[in-house]
């Protein structure tokens, strides 16, 4: 990639993690990033479990997202297909996934294009933008793997939420800025939320 990206879309699935999501908002709005986010159905209501957010519904869940990110986001319907992001045309410059349901993970490998998150992955493979999905399902059947395999050699950028031990965690903090610093070093933001490796253990 030659730039880092300046405009994000994030879409926030219904797969478990919702600090990731909510700490790389924080990230990249803290990186002066133009910002839009889509959160599915079941987005919403895992985000409002996992965040423990005192109200629901989607546009309560959303607001309280991105003020608890300390982040400002042009929010779209996971229905609304034609949305700005939806086409190449005004497609943001790299589109992530975070946390990726296998669901979504396996629609954008076949193409297939149900919400907007769908859609936009899919736009960001045919113009060859940086995609990044954060997919978490444990375990991971046979189908699975061929679909993120398969969105791989489309083009995207698989980064699982996988925290390492190697560079000895004392919070959960750690070990969600470990995942969300492997989605900003892909996109080519320089961060700080884990020590480099030095080698000697340390
Ligand atoms: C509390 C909760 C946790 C879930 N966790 C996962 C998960 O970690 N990974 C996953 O692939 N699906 C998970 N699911 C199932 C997805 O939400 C489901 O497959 C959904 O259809 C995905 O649609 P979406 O990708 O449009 O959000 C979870 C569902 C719920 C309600």
């Amino acid at each position: 990639m030659n730039a880092r990206p300046t405009s994000i879309f994030l879409g926030i699935t219904g797969a478990s993690g919702a600090p990731y999501a909510l700490r790389l908002l924080t990230a990249l709005a803290e990186r002066g990033c133009s910002l839009s986010v889509c959160l599915s159905d079941v987005g919403v209501d895992v985000v409002q479990h996992e965040l423990d957010l005192p109200t629901p519904g989607r546009a309560a869940v959303t607001a309280q997202l991105l003020e608890r990110a300390q982040a400002q986001a042009e929010a779209y319907l996971p229905g609304d297909l034609a949305a700005p992001p939806s086409s190449g045309s005004a497609a943001p410059d790299a589109a992530i996934v975070c946390p990726c349901s296998l669901s979504t993970a396996a629609a954008i490998a076949l193409g297939l294009t149900e919400t907007l998150i769908h859609r936009v992955g899919m736009v960001a493979l045919k113009e060859r933008r940086p995609l990044v999905l954060v997919p978490r399902e444990m375990p991971l059947s046979s189908i699975h793997l061929r679909r993120l395999l398969e969105a791989s050699e489309a083009g995207a950028m698989i980064v699982p939420a996988m925290p390492a031990f190697y560079n000895r965690p004392q919070t959960l903090d750690d070990a969600v800025d470990h995942v969300v610093g492997k989605v900003l070093g892909v996109l080519g933001f320089t961060h700080d939320l884990y020590p480099p490796w030095g080698g000697d253990g340390a």
